[in-house]
């Protein structure tokens, strides 16, 4: 039988994300520069941790041999840069102790990053402290993937629990807890439900990049068809959650340094990256991993200078134009 982590591996390399609604966000341009990029400050203050730079190391990987392999270099990468970085769902450990290791890799090579532990809603109260327990995580995501269950030949069908098991988990655990979809982003509906059971922290992971309906069609004798199409994009997500009471972090299809500080100026205050990871780490050797990182974090720091703003604040006022597809999407969800 072939492991299933080890099956989204080898789909989500293939694939890629050429053109998303990122491209159809704009800034508007100012000639004249004023700014030092020396003096551009890209760090934000979250979870009441200093962080250098918004970008962190989304969930992925844990769970099979192939994926300690990656969580190591991984974990060495957000180590050497001191970038946040998440786990794959834990629930792979729980299950089985003999893929403890393939997650506790994480913390031993990035002893005080700030590392997040990852489960899905079928794990209880217990499953999720023991999660953030074997890594001693400073905060736990909690992915919503119901669309993903759905297609996944072998996934979960019963979902009645999923909105009491989030609500004890936000209540009872003594981390932050973020609720994070996984590539099919967050509605209006879908946030406003979520702030009534208590959370705070959402990322809001929208389509854009990786694709898990199509990745577990791919597993499938016979594909779920036509439903390639389902959800929001992330600036579809963000847009959404514009005026939401929850602080928004950003993740999906985020191909790059423009992407991150277009995220930023749509409201997120922190930017995930799986894909992108991904495959650098299949790609480069650790020493490229961290030159190729290096250089997203200055790349950032040099949209700025240009786009005028001295921090993440300033960046995330900044008027910004969008297509007409997605003046559309917010036509059709004006209130
Ligand atoms: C190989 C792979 C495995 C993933 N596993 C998880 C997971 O275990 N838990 C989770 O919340 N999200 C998981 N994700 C989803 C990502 O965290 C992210 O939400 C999604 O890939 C969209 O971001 P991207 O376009 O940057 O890849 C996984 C993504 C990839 C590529």
């Amino acid at each position: 039988m072939t492991n299933r982590k080890d099956d989204h591996i080898t789909q989500a390399l293939h694939q890629n994300s050429l053109s998303n609604d990122f491209d159809r966000v704009r800034f508007v341009p100012e000639a004249l520069a004023r700014l030092n990029t020396k003096t551009i400050d890209t760090s934000r203050i979250l979870f009441g941790r200093t962080f250098d730079s918004p970008v962190y190391i989304n969930a992925m990987s844990g769970g099979s041999e192939r994926s300690l392999v990656m969580n190591t270099k991984l974990a060495k990468l957000a180590a050497a840069l001191n970038i946040p970085m998440a786990s794959g769902s834990v629930s792979a450990a729980i299950k089985d102790p003999r893929w403890e290791e393939s997650f506790t890799v994480i913390r031993e090579h990035h002893p005080n990053g700030f590392v997040m532990a990852n489960v899905g809603l079928s794990q209880t109260l217990e499953g999720a402290k023991k999660a953030i327990k074997l890594l001693k995580a400073d905060a736990l995501q909690v992915h919503l993937n119901a669309a993903q269950e759905i297609v996944m030949p072998e996934g979960d069908r019963d979902f009645s629990d999923w909105p009491q098991r989030l609500q004890t988990m936000v209540e009872q655990l003594d981390v932050p807890v973020i609720v994070k979809e996984v590539g099919f982003g967050l509605s209006r509906e879908s946030l406003a439900f979520l702030s009534a059971l208590g959370v705070q922290y959402v990322d809001v992971s929208g389509r854009g990049g990786t694709n898990f309906i199509t990745i577990e069609n791919a597993r499938r004798r016979y594909p779920l068809d036509h439903f390639d199409d389902y959800g929001f994009s992330t600036v579809e997500s963000l847009l959404e959650g514009k005026d939401s009471d929850l602080t928004l972090l950003a993740s999906g299809g985020v191909r790059g340094a423009f992407d991150v500080v277009k995220a930023i100026a749509l409201g997120a205050k922190m930017v995930g990256m799986s894909g992108f990871f991904l495959k650098m780490v299949h790609e480069l050797s650790l020493e490229e991993c961290i030159e190729k990182t290096q250089q997203l974090l200055q790349d950032i720091r040099m949209i700025m200078a240009i786009l005028n703003v001295s921090n993440l604040d300033e960046l995330a006022a900044k008027p910004l134009l969008l297509d007409a597809s997605l003046q559309h999407f917010l036509s059709q969800r004006s209130r």
